[in-house]
């Protein structure tokens, strides 16, 4: 017998599911909603979609019942080098302007999938930076690919595809970085799983740029296919963070349906071969580039290295100073006759604008040298602009005024890691929790370097250690600085990293 839920029951599932995840059911989409329910009951324990609702909303939902109806709920369609166009970009234009631009200096590439589903598309990421990047070896290459299904994030880590996976995606590129796995199924190399990084991160709930989760300071952001499913308002949320991710000039690119003339008016927009992606803007001027570069040139070929030759990588199009932060930035200077520059420092970086918050602090910090937390912010708004070795020697000033303090040398360890510096990151966080043996945060970044190196039983214990030291704070306590995140959230990361489940 076809039950019919209490449609009242219904919207407050639905404007739960609103607040928690951003999926955003209409009215018109309960009917999917229900069937999605029904799917879930039985792995929620209920039998029936009636007594699930009712059970769903009886109590505050937790970590588990979120990770099985967003199991149900979110699609997590992908393949390999979906929408071929926007690799093609990626491959002519935007991947040799980074390394062109990079080369002389400091080799670094961050990039970041968010909302990676089954990883397909940060692994097409690294096989594009192994077909690019001949000297690879010298570069510290960071791949960060999260997802809020820790499932997906499971298969992910896995690597093993069917066939379902691979549409369109040339023989060559198949034979050279899969293996079979059996049953019509292939492996990826190691070497390409190696080069990524799958991660927990909710985009609704959870705060970026973070040097905790490594999202700051990203050179390009691939979130395609995941903010269709949220509301307007939510959708600015989320590219409004993504944007404070970015270094300046750092590029966001989103799919074709995703792109919008309103939304991403903090971007310059840039259009090629009927791809647009947005790049975020100077804040410190224009960057040098040669006008009038040439177009892309079309190419049909289907393999990538084939890509790579036919395509020559012409200079990318100036990023001016925009006026909404040039108007931005003059407000900001305002407040610097305010008493406390560093108040005015906060509110910049705040709102994501890091060069601005750099330039407010460097006088103060000149006038007066003992601020171990202006100095601390000042290497945390340099980190986010990928100035790391700049954010070193401020961290270590902030560390040297104050000795003790627990925090400072967690900042430190956040840029070590970003700097591949694994082993003085280590060093670091042991220096952190001799000086605060309840830093939490200290422990998790402590079992994210050990289970990255493959060390699961010593990862295992840190983990539980961080969780151990979260037991005196409520879900809703703020952890100390860098990043704000909830003593709730970071239980509930870890939980979901290590696949420990709560008791139902
Ligand atoms: C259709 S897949 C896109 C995969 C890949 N980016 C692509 O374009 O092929 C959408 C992914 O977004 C994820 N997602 C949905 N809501 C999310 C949220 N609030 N935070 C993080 N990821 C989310 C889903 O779990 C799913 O894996």
């Amino acid at each position: 017998v076809h039950e019919i839920p209490d449609s009242a029951q219904l919207a407050e599932l639905a404007d739960l599911l609103d607040k928690r995840l951003g999926i955003h059911f209409a009215e018109r989409r309960w009917r999917e909603l229900e069937r999605a329910l029904a799917a879930a009951a039985g792995e929620l324990g209920y039998p029936n979609v009636g007594s699930c609702l009712q059970g769903l909303l009886s109590a505050p939902l937790g970590r588990r019942e979120l990770e099985i109806l967003a199991s149900h709920l979110t699609v997590g369609e992908t393949y390999f080098f979906r929408e071929p166009e926007t690799y093609r970009l990626l491959e002519t234009r935007i991947l040799p302007a980074l390394t062109r631009e990079k080369r002389g200096g400091y080799r670094s590439l961050r990039f970041w999938s968010a909302g990676c589903a089954t990883g397909e598309e940060a692994y097409s990421l690294a096989i594009l930076l192994r077909e690019q990047l001949p000297d690879l070896q010298d570069w510290n290459v960071t791949i960060l690919a999260t997802d809020i299904n820790p499932r997906f994030l499971r298969k992910a880590a896995e690597g093993v595809y069917t066939e379902w996976s691979f549409r369109g995606v040339p023989a060559r590129i198949r034979e050279s970085y899969f293996t079979n796995a059996g049953q019509g199924r292939c492996r990826i190399s190691s070497d390409i799983r190696r080069m990524v990084a799958f991660s927990y991160l909710n985009l609704v709930e959870d705060p970026y740029p973070a040097l905790t989760s490594g999202t700051n300071a990203m050179d390009l952001i691939l979130c395609r296919n995941v903010l269709m499913y949220f509301d307007t308002a939510r959708m600015r949320r989320v590219i409004d963070g993504l944007h404070n991710c970015l270094v300046d000039g750092g590029w966001l690119v989103v799919s074709a349906v995703e792109t919008s003339a309103s939304l991403y008016q903090a971007f310059e927009t840039t259009c090629w071969q009927g791809v647009t992606v947005y790049r975020r803007r100077s804040s410190s001027g224009a960057r040098p580039s040669a006008p009038g570069a040439p177009p892309v040139t079309a190419v049909e070929s289907t393999d990538l290295a084939a890509l790579a030759s036919a395509a020559p990588a012409p200079d990318l199009p100036p990023i001016e100073r925009p006026v909404d932060l040039v108007s931005e930035a003059a407000a900001a200077a305002s407040t610097a006759a305010t008493p406390d520059p560093r108040e005015a420092a906060k509110a910049l970086f705040r709102r994501g604008l890091y060069a601005e918050a750099t330039e407010q602090l460097g006088p103060a910090l000149a006038r007066d040298h003992s601020d171990p937390q202006a100095m601390s912010m000042m290497a945390r708004a340099l980190a986010n602009q990928g100035r790391l070795h700049d954010a070193t020697e401020w961290c270590e000033r902030a560390i040297a005024a104050d000795k003790l303090n627990a925090e400072h040398r967690l900042l430190l360890a956040g840029i070590q890691q970003e700097r591949g510096q694994s082993n003085e990151a280590e060093l670091s966080l042991k220096h952190a929790l001799y000086l605060d043996p309840e830093l939490a945060l200290a422990h998790f970044a402590l079992g994210n370097i050990a289970r990255r190196a493959g060390r699961l039983a010593e990862s295992d214990r840190h983990f539980a250690n961080a969780l151990s030291s979260l037991e005196g704070h409520g879900a809703e306590d703020v952890l100390p600085e860098p990043d704000g995140i909830t003593a709730g959230r970071l239980r509930e990361i870890i939980e979901a990293v290590t696949g420990a489940r709560p008791a139902p």
